[in-house]
């Protein structure tokens, strides 16, 4: 059943699906791409911010406690599951279910067959214990450091003073060695169906 509902909402029309059906998708595609805009530019302007008058070893500690709390009040704002996830994580509080690292996976290799990951996504619905959820994730790519201070901190040559601060927060931290143009990692929601 559940693969029989995810090839049907690949198609741009199945005919499994009612039009109030596809209606809803789409609904449910749009205001998840919403949530994560404002993720994205809130999260941004605190790490804009932090990097310019703390620097990159402040903006850790800026970081370490505004992505959490911004995806807990984004979580509870809508009832969701909203937060951000990678195959190579940085906070292990972050780390994909099964269905999660299949998606980053695929991403992988949607990107390997050329395909830009800035309007990468994927939905599905899924059931888990019987129970119907929407799930959406959008993929987050390495910028340029001329785009963003991304590098900094997830980059191939990561200040010493920054990489101290990043193994004393983050002993286990696999989130480094990034190049520009490749995957970090996905926002990723969750919805309940009814
Ligand atoms: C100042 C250092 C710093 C900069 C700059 C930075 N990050 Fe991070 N990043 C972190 C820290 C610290 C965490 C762990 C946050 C947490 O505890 O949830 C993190 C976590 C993440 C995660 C969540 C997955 C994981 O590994 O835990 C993603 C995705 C991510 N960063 C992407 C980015 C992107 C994209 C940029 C540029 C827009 C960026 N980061 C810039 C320090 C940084």
């Amino acid at each position: 059943m559940k693969k029989v509902i995810a090839i049907a909402l690949l198609c741009t029309a199945p005919f499994s699906m009612t039009m109030a059906e596809q209606e809803e998708m789409k609904r449910r595609v749009a205001e998840s791409k919403e949530v994560v805009k404002s993720f994205m530019t809130e999260l941004g302007g605190e790490l804009r911010r932090a990097m310019k008058t703390g620097g990159p070893v402040k903006a850790i500690e800026v970081c370490n406690l505004i992505a959490p709390s911004i995806a807990k009040t984004q979580s509870e704002k809508h009832g969701w599951e909203v937060g951000r996830t990678s195959l190579k994580l940085r906070n292990s509080n972050n780390a994909p279910d099964a269905w999660e690292t299949g998606v980053l996976k695929k991403f992988e290799e949607r990107a390997a067959a050329g395909e830009a990951v800035a309007q990468m996504a994927h939905f599905e619905v899924v059931e888990q214990n019987g129970v119907k959820r929407f799930r959406f994730m959008k993929a987050i790519g390495m910028p340029p450091l001329d785009k963003a201070p991304c590098l900094k901190c997830h980059g191939e040559s990561i200040d010493d003073k920054v990489a101290a601060k990043l193994d004393e927060l983050y002993p286990n931290d696999q989130a480094r060695g990034y190049k520009p143009g490749m995957i970090r990692g996905a926002f990723t929601i969750s919805q309940p169906m009814e």
